[in-house]
């Protein structure tokens, strides 16, 4: 019976084919030609209803024992060429060769600024406080001598939740929160962030400023001036010189603008003959606002102005950053790019 023969003869057939094959790939082309659908065993049983009854059932049982004999072959294979790639990798892999290291992240600059200004008033005495980023217009403005319609809140437009209810513009609204919750004297530092309608080069619609409050009894404008020199060198360098200017905000009377020894060339308003671009060649960069608080600010929440006086000031962190680091680009800090923040770990 040639049916018989035929079926009889793909073990072998096949045993050579695998032997001859050498990847994986090769093996399922030669799956596909015997086993598959269209294969040569399919095409074998396709002949079978053209039997003689009688014949059918040896055919059949055959059929099947060389099915089972061809899947084992196949599987025989496989597992002889999964256990020769593997002992080729094995070959390949060196345990003497060093780990590699897992990646390690670090904190953002601006993190980093803000710990370290924390942790200089922490020595000097202070509290670090915090307050909400949503924020009443009272507390944002309002007590903070910014009636409605005063001209200063043009400076410091944001973004409205309700008629009364905004993004914090400023961390000021922390002095307001702090004196009605404390008794003074006191001292505090408030890091955090704040929101603006400002988007350009060199401004963000959220960044970082740290607020600063002393309250207390005789606090005079020598004890902010000494303060801040302190803590000016202690973020810049010793040898950083000090400026204040005379300004305006309206919840301290009198205010100050303070500026710093440019720290990128050294106040000399030139590096190596070129312009200095940070300080405009003027040697000066501006740092940060400060005054004496406003007895209107002190009425708001309550303190005897004739009582007690304080200080208060405020900083941009980012700005900070930028000088303390030399970063050129405001930009960098929001970007997440690895290449940046790796350099501060
Ligand atoms: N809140 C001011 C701003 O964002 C900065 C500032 C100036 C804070 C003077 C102060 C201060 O506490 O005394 O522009």
């Amino acid at each position: 019976m040639d049916l018989l023969k035929e079926l009889e003869s793909l073990v072998p057939e096949l045993e050579r084919g695998l032997g001859q094959a050498s990847s994986l790939s090769e093996l399922e082309e030669l799956r596909v030609a015997f086993l598959g659908r269209k294969g040569r065993l399919a095409r074998i049983m396709s002949s079978l209803p053209g039997l003689a009854p009688a014949e059918r059932p040896a055919v059949g049982q055959k059929a099947n024992e060389i099915k089972t004999a061809l899947t084992e072959l196949f599987d025989a294979r496989k597992e002889s060429l999964d256990a020769a790639r593997e002992a080729r990798a094995l070959a390949r892999f060196d345990p003497s060769l060093p780990g590699r290291a897992p990646w390690r992240g670090s904190l953002h600059p601006t993190t980093l600024v803000m710990e370290e200004i924390c942790d200089i008033f922490r020595e000097l005495g202070y509290d670090v406080a915090s307050g909400p980023e949503v924020e009443n217009d009272h507390y944002n403005f309002e007590a903070l001598n910014m009636p409605p319609e005063h001209p200063a809140r043009d400076m410091q437009d944001t973004l409205y939740i309700t008629e009364n209810v905004l993004m914090r513009t400023h961390t000021s609204p922390v002095q307001v929160r702090t004196m009605l919750s404390r008794k003074p004297p006191l001292a505090v530092v408030a890091p955090g962030k704040v929101y603006r309608r400002d988007s350009d080069l060199t401004h963000t619609p959220m960044f970082h400023q740290i607020e600063g409050l002393l309250v207390g009894h005789d606090v005079s404008m020598a004890d902010l001036r000494g303060t801040l020199t302190a803590f000016l060198r202690g973020v810049f360098g010793g040898e950083t010189r000090v400026r204040f200017r005379p300004s305006f905000f309206p919840f301290t009377e009198p205010s100050a603008e303070v500026d710093i020894s440019c720290c990128i060339c050294g106040g000399a308003g030139h590096v190596n003959g070129e312009p200095c671009r940070v300080c405009k060649t003027t040697g000066w960069v501006e740092i940060l606002g400060c005054g004496m608080v406003d007895p209107a600010v002190f009425e708001a929440v309550g303190y005897d102005p004739e009582e007690f006086t304080g200080f208060a000031f405020g900083l941009g962190v980012e700005r900070v950053a930028m000088l303390k680091y030399g970063i050129g680009d405001l930009r960098m800090f929001f970007e997440n790019d690895v290449r940046f923040l790796a350099q501060f770990g």
